[in-house]
């Protein structure tokens, strides 16, 4: 992880005064990029599995979308809920959350993708749905909806239109959750993946690379959007409007 400037001078304080960095008021956000390397505050003790730029690039990503929800797949923590939520402010969108939370442990073990987040062990570290719900409303957050679930059940009756699709659950399950949700995508929906980029970026998977690589070439985006952060490939969706389409 990139040590910011403020990472550097908050090792030399005294405990007394990081302990106050920490508890700064919503009016000292501009601070942020210098304290944590973030363009807002970041959900302090929150594991979130993404870096800087990607905690930025989603922020920004969401702050964009100005029709349709967000759906985010693979809540685990909140912490990528978090910056989703904020920028969503920006056009009073809601974010909408799927994740097992600890629902069907057994399951979430049996259906392991390979980077442990279904082993026993993490299963057990993961917070309840009521646990995140509390987190995020402590970060001021009044604009996300957990779903406790997992989303090849909750895909055939959505009926919301989509603004904006970001996938991060079962990694193994990358394609199939874009193409159980892309009929609710509105014209030029953001559609983004997280782990993308194997052989690139350090923390890219094979099977989410692939999965995408699939998709791009098969016509689904618009021509020349494609944006590339760390391991997060969006790009823009070239589908007329079929949503609710039951
Ligand atoms: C990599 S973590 C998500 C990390 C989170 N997006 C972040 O950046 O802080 C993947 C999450 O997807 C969840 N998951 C696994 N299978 C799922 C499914 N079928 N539907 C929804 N979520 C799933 C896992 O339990 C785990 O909590």
């Amino acid at each position: 992880m990139q040590k910011t400037l403020g990472d550097i001078v908050k090792g030399l304080l005294p405990e007394a005064a990081k302990k106050r960095l920490q508890n700064l008021p919503p009016d000292m956000e501009w601070a942020a990029p210098f304290l944590y390397g973030t363009k807002i505050f970041p959900p302090r003790g929150v594991p979130v599995m993404l870096s800087n730029s990607e905690k930025d690039f989603l922020y920004d990503l969401a702050s964009s979308v100005d029709e349709g929800a967000i759906l985010e797949i693979g809540c685990h923590s909140g912490g990528s809920t978090y910056f989703l939520a904020r920028g969503a402010h920006r056009h009073q969108k809601t974010v909408y959350s799927i994740d097992p939370f600890l629902l069907e442990r057994e399951r979430q073990v049996l259906e392991d993708d390979g980077s442990g987040y279904f082993h026993q062990s993490q299963i057990c570290r993961k917070p309840s749905k009521a646990a995140v719900a509390q987190t995020l409303a402590a970060y001021g957050i009044d604009n996300a909806v957990l779903i406790e679930g997992f989303s090849e059940e909750i895909a055939p009756t959505w009926k919301i239109p989509l603004g904006m699709l970001w996938i991060d659950g079962n990694h193994a399950h990358a394609a199939e959750d874009f193409y159980a949700f892309q009929r609710h995508l509105l014209p030029g929906a953001i559609v983004a993946f997280h782990d993308t980029q194997y052989g690139i970026y350090p923390h890219g998977r094979k099977d989410v690379t692939t999965a995408v690589n699939e998709i791009l070439g098969n016509g689904y985006i618009q021509p020349g959007s494609v944006a590339i952060v760390d391991s997060i490939t969006a790009f823009r969706a070239n589908i007329n409007s079929r949503h609710c389409i039951n």
